[in-house]
């Protein structure tokens, strides 16, 4: 049977994680503000969990209906075929977002969200206590313009944590962004990339992850891997797989740096645990002195952005020497990451294109200028 399916994502990287499915071979893809919607089957699950690079979450979409009073949302709620992916004891909890909506009390709504539910499964299972000691349910209820979407997470922690960044420092970038990034690039495995605000090594390392095939969940647990529905087994086949796509032939040239010693040190032990530490060359070194490394290289970065105090003037020098350095070769492709509105005036160059992100809670554009392809060999 088909399921409806849900990859949650940033504002502004709807349309890559929609390619990201369509190389997965989902079917029936469709986007939307923040969501890329598709069809799949239990292997689906597993597969974008395991795949996605560049979505937030992916969720199993129970229903979506309008509702404006509680009995219109507890009865239409209590409709769903929850015994379909709940067992007898599972453990469910509901959270709940609301905008732009009659029922804007969240706590209210998610109370006879998780009331609906209970009063279903009694039904199925006939019985009125659960004690709740089986696998770990999240189902959410999202109410936007009074139309209300319930799903339940298969996948627990958000998908960025890939598991090879333990410890991360100052202002590091989820890794969905760095891998999104990258592949809104021009870069291909065949070129150099380099990241000279690398921080603990985010970009280069989805970088070097993305050319040697390596499944970005490969490392960490996911939420629907107790669920009886789906199985062990499905995702003990889908893992060995993706261990098997991996290739270690490829080795990219990448280079990463920063000012900071911790910052490297930290980046080169990430690097390690991703499996790619010997596609990346780390080097501490100031933004200011670097060099390019060969021809047709590509430049993705996300330096700081002159929102602390103080650091405004000192960020206004970095991005003018950068684009004095990138004028030096115009063989070079930049992509800049920032916050800073009049990042071009100091750049000293207007971007071939510019895209809208949001980093976190900080709205940036994403800086796009594109140099030559490089000449066929
Ligand atoms: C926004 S953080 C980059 C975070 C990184 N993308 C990550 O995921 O960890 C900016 C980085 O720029 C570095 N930095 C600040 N001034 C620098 C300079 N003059 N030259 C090189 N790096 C600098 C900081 O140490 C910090 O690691």
């Amino acid at each position: 049977m088909s399921i409806q399916l849900i990859a949650s994502t940033t504002f502004g990287l709807e349309s890559v994680v929609k390619r990201e499915c369509q190389a997965l071979g989902f079917q029936d893809i469709k986007t939307a503000d923040g969501k890329v919607e598709f069809t799949g089957d239990e292997k689906d699950i597993v597969k974008a969990n395991l795949w996605l690079r560049c979505a937030g979450r992916v969720w199993v979409k129970m229903g979506s209906f309008t509702a404006v009073t509680f009995t219109e949302l507890f009865d239409r709620t209590k409709a769903l075929p929850w015994g379909e992916w709940i067992p007898e004891d599972g453990k469910f909890t509901v959270v709940g977002k609301s905008v732009k909506s009659t029922l804007f009390s969240v706590p209210d709504c998610q109370a006879i969200v998780k009331k609906a539910i209970v009063e279903k499964l009694k039904e199925k299972y006939q019985t009125d206590w659960f004690d709740e000691t089986g696998a770990s349910y999240t189902i959410q209820v999202g109410i936007l313009k009074d139309v209300v979407t319930l799903a339940i997470d298969t996948s627990g922690s958000g998908l960025h944590m890939r598991g090879y960044r333990a410890n991360a420092l100052d202002a590091p970038l989820k890794e969905s962004i760095a891998s999104a990034m990258v592949q809104l690039s021009y870069w291909r495995k065949d070129r150099i990339l380099l990241d000279p605000f690398c921080g603990s090594g985010t970009i280069p390392i989805e970088a070097a992850m993305l050319a040697r095939n390596i499944a970005p969940g490969l490392q960490r647990k996911f939420a629907s891997e107790e669920w009886g529905r789906i199985g062990k087994e499905l995702w003990k086949k889908a893992r060995a797989e993706a261990y098997q796509a991996i290739d270690y032939d490829v080795t990219p040239e990448i280079y990463g740096s920063d000012i900071d010693p911790a910052a490297i040190a930290l980046a080169k032990e990430n690097a390690e645990k991703a499996g790619v530490d010997d596609c990346i060359t780390f080097e501490v070194k100031p933004s200011q002195e670097i060099t390019l490394p060969g021809k047709y290289g590509v430049l993705i970065t996300n330096p700081p952005y002159g929102e602390r105090i103080g650091e405004l003037k000192e960020v206004e020098e970095m991005y003018r020497a950068l684009g004095a350095t990138m004028k030096s070769d115009r063989t070079w492709s930049t992509y800049v990451i920032t916050s800073m509105e009049y990042f071009e005036t100091l750049f000293g160059r207007q971007a071939d294109k510019k895209r809208k992100l949001f980093n976190g809670r900080i709205k940036t554009d994403y800086y796009q200028f594109e140099g030559p392809r490089p000449p066929r060999a």
